[in-house]
């Protein structure tokens, strides 16, 4: 422990220095910069090889630092902060004036959460401040949910990485625009639509406006492994492998039911039927499974339903990424 309150003190130094620490949150693994230096952000975005039109998240030690970064806080943010902070929820607010145009990719919102893990608060009640972190990734790949998938992206282009074990949600966190109109979900996670309309007294809207892409990860070719990746019906998995075993292809299958025979080129990869397991478990599988060569990567389809709501969207991406 006294190692990693040391390793946090020098986080919080390097970042107040403009340099890049990684670190883990409930989530995924961010890449954080002090939100307040415009120069620091910029190696965010040279790190990550991100457009520089795309907004980042800030990263708070608790609400009471939400005024610092927005205006006109609507009463639903203060509620929802309550219930779910430290947590997966990311609120999309209207921006300070002092907030860097270089966080907001020049809009007028911010995207702020307290992130739920205890390394990453203390990082960021040491360093007193907002922090801005995206994923720790290379821009379109897999987010990392563990300090050595941080280094096997990133590498020296970080002069930190804080090493606080696997993510225990897995995939990022839902962002819910509370910026004007009605309250809209743009990114799903495990902090469902149904949990978040029990605070705000009225189920959320879901999907991106018109004028996006105000999400980066609303583009199609996200969250991609390099292996090409099939979303097949359960019932047609097996079928789906015999086709491209026949092909000559080597196959992996990632789903809850092995596909019921067996072939030299095909490796099966056992999904958990649990939506917050699946959730824990899907980049680090997709990582190894990128690993092992095969030609394609067929998933059993998730079943439907708001509890599998994020999943179903993080592989509807890998798919359309992987094409
Ligand atoms: O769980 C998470 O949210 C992780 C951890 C590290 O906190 N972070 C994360 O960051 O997923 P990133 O940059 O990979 O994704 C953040 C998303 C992007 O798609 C970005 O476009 C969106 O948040 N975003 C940030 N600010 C926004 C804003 N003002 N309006 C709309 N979308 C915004
Ligand atoms: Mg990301």
């Amino acid at each position: 422990m006294t190692v990693q309150l040391a390793n946090v003190a020098r986080a919080a130094a390097l970042l107040r220095a403009g340099e890049l620490v990684a670190f883990p949150t409930e989530t995924v693994y961010g890449l954080g910069a002090d939100a307040s230096n415009p120069l620091a952000i910029g190696k965010i975005f040279a790190a990550k090889g991100r457009p520089a039109d795309h907004p980042l998240i800030v990263h708070l030690p608790d609400a009471s630092h939400l005024e610092r970064w927005a205006v006109d806080i609507p009463e639903a943010a203060i509620r929802l902060a309550a219930a779910f902070w430290p947590g997966p929820l990311t609120l999309i607010l209207k921006r300070h004036p002092s907030v860097p145009d270089a966080v907001t990719g020049g809009q007028d919102t911010v995207g702020l959460r307290v992130p739920n893990h205890p390394l990453a608060l203390q990082l960021l009640r040491e360093f007193d401040g907002g922090v801005a972190a995206p994923s720790a990734n290379r821009f379109g790949h897999v987010s990392p949910t563990t300090a050595a998938h941080v280094r096997e992206e990133l590498g020296d282009a970080v002069a930190m990485i804080l090493d606080g074990g696997p993510c225990a949600v897995g995939i990022e966190s839902t962002i819910l625009d509370l910026s004007g109109g009605e309250p809209r979900i743009l990114r799903p996670g495990m902090l469902d639509g149904t949990a978040i309309g029990a605070v705000l007294g009225h189920a959320p809207a879901f999907g991106g406006q018109q004028n996006a892409p105000r999400v980066s990860g609303s583009l199609e070719a996200h969250y991609a492994p390099r292996t090409p990746l099939q979303l097949v019906a359960a019932a047609a998995l097996a079928a789906a492998a015999r086709e491209a075993l026949g092909a000559g292809r080597r196959v992996a299958v990632l789903a809850a039911q092995p596909p019921g025979f067996s072939h030299g080129s095909l490796l099966y990869c056992p999904a958990s039927s649990d939506a917050a397991q699946f959730a824990h478990d899907l980049y680090a599988r997709l990582r190894e499974l990128d690993a092992m060569g095969c030609d394609v990567i067929l998933v059993a389809a998730p079943p439907s339903g708001e509890g599998w709501r994020a999943v179903a969207d993080r592989l509807r991406r890998a798919a359309a990424g992987s094409k």
